[in-house]
């Protein structure tokens, strides 16, 4: 958990597109994010608010490596959500583009998967139904459906529980099931909003352990919302720090050595957490 590893890969956060500037968004990137796993390119998103526009996502650029896991932090309302919901393809940014793996994203696939603070479990069907179910609109027979929900349940240690209702689990359980669920479909990029939000610090700790450890063997690559500083940096290769009105990307850190152990480690997340919170106005 705490080594560092090596990113072979060229990062560009580009400036914030000039809103008033159509072509920013109508030709593609001028630095493309050649082998990113995951690339938004000036993406912009607007929501009417009292019969106007308002502007909550503005100029993101971003790309990520294949296997890399980014944290996003940012005060509440400036957007995180939002960035999450457009990278799985539920929500169209108004400008700018989003590419996984080079294609254009369009709606929900296989390839992303996601997990929200609330686990979102169907309460009326068994876990392992509800695990299964991931796979119902991608065509993927019953009997196939229920052997992987069962092989994933069993990778996140809840082979036991397969035949519980959710209301049975426990918060941390409920949260390993929303894990197995997002990755049933073995996507190659997973989104996390907040997903350890609501569990006590232990069942917490163990979480963010056994979920990097998963991002890890499985080369994902991620992309995780939190509030928490601690965990953005035992958990993110880079923090993404936004600031709101309208929701940009303020800084990149990259938390490098601030992951080992030592004094200069010690330093590095002194300094990274010292950054996060005067960008965020808490300091
Ligand atoms: N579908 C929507 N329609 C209108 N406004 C929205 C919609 N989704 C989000 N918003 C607004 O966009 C802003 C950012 O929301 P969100 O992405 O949830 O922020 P965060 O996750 O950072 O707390 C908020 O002001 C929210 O009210
Ligand atoms: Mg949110």
């Amino acid at each position: 958990m705490s080594e560092t590893r090596p990113i072979d890969f060229p990062f560009f956060a580009l400036p914030d597109a000039d809103p008033a500037d159509a072509a920013a968004t109508a030709h593609p990137p001028v630095v493309a994010a050649r082998g990113a796993a995951l690339d938004l390119d000036r993406v912009g998103r607007r929501f009417p608010l009292d019969g106007r526009e308002v502007e909550v996502l503005s100029g993101i650029s971003l790309a990520a490596a294949p296997g890399e896991t980014l944290v996003v932090v940012g005060a509440s309302g400036c957007g995180k959500s939002t960035l999450l919901r457009l990278i799985l393809g539920l929500d169209r940014p108004d400008t700018g583009r989003i590419l996984v793996d080079g294609r254009l994203v369009e709606g929900p696939d296989t390839d992303r998967g996601i997990v929200f603070q609330d686990h979102r479990l169907f309460p009326w069907t068994r876990v392992e139904d509800n695990v299964a179910h991931a796979l119902v609109a991608h065509g993927v027979p019953r009997r196939e459906r229920l052997a992987r929900a069962r092989a994933e349940l069993a990778r996140v240690g809840l082979s036991a529980h397969a035949r519980s209702w959710p209301g049975q689990l426990s918060g941390g359980q409920a949260q390993r099931v929303a894990l197995a669920r997002a990755l049933v479909a073995r996507p190659r990029i997973l989104l996390l909003d907040e997903p350890f939000a609501a569990l006590d610090a232990i069942t917490r700790r163990r979480l963010q352990d056994e979920v990097a450890g998963i991002i890890r063997s499985e080369g994902l690559t991620a992309v995780m919302v939190t509030h928490d500083v601690d965990e953005a940096i035992r958990m993110g290769d880079r923090i993404v720090v936004m600031r709101p009105h309208p929701g940009r990307i303020s800084r990149i850190l990259t938390t490098g050595e601030a992951r080992g152990t030592g004094p200069a480690a010690e330093t590095r997340r002194r300094q990274i957490t010292r950054q996060v919170l005067d960008d965020l106005g808490l300091r």
